[in-house]
């Protein structure tokens, strides 16, 4: 299995990690190899480029976008809000085009839902946008960039989106999460919206994903994505 930029199959997820940065630590949480709506394992080659794709990763109630930017994501170093550097290891798949992040927006966690989305990647340039191929959230114009490990370009936020790292394995096409890097909000999250997420996910929403977690297109799982 190839991890970020090191691979072997039967190796452990731990011992595959890359070097990181002094002060990073990716987070392990228990694997999760995504799916189709189907149940299918999804083929990351299958992937659109520049399509809004979402999982639920590492929380039954956490999404995280799965973009496939159609071009090599280069290991970017980075740092959380309180000054935690990181090395975003780039992205995965037979171009390293894959990456996926948290989309509980790093300003005031705006996320989508299913009724709403906020945020999302644009393909081409927002309206208050800085350029073509980021991640824009409506609520106050933080804009990420995912070849660059979501780094913040404009706006509010203060640190990057949370990475979420994914292990890839050429022999089959597959994508599995299996870490987190960066910026963790999931405490302020479930904090914020504790109400809000009983009702739309129940009691599970913070249980842990493990085993495999379905991915859809943002306009299958969200009926309104806003675009300003
Ligand atoms: S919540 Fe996203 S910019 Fe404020």
């Amino acid at each position: 299995m190839e991890t970020c930029s090191a691979g072997a199959a039967g190796m452990s997820l731990a011992a595959a990690l890359p070097a990181w940065a002094a002060d990073a630590k990716p987070k392990a949480y228990a694997p999760a190899l995504l799916v189709n709506e189907r149940g299918d394992p999804l083929k990351a080659s299958e992937l659109k480029v520049q399509a809004n794709y979402v999982f639920h990763y590492p929380f039954e109630a956490t999404p995280v976008f799965l973009l496939d930017l159609g071009k090599p994501a280069q290991p970017n170093a980075l740092s959380t809000h309180d000054r935690s550097a990181y090395s975003w290891p780039g992205g995965v798949g037979s171009k390293r085009s894959i990456v996926a992040f948290s989309a509980i927006c790093a300003h005031q966690l705006v996320y989508p839902t299913r009724d709403v989305s906020f945020i999302s990647f644009r393909k081409t340039r927002a309206q208050r946008g800085v350029q073509d191929g980021l991640i824009h959230c409506c609520a106050e114009h933080s804009q990420y960039d995912p070849a660059r490990g979501a780094e913040v370009l404009s706006g509010p936020a203060r640190q990057p989106l949370c990475a979420v790292l994914l292990s890839y394995d050429p022999r089959v096409d597959s994508l599995t999460a299996y870490a987190t890097l960066g910026g963790e909000l999931f405490d302020e999250f479930f904090q914020k919206y504790q109400a809000k997420l009983s009702l739309e996910v129940g009691s599970k929403a913070r249980n842990a994903v493990s085993g495999q977690v379905v991915v859809r297109e943002l306009e299958r799982f969200c009926r309104n994505s806003i675009q300003c």
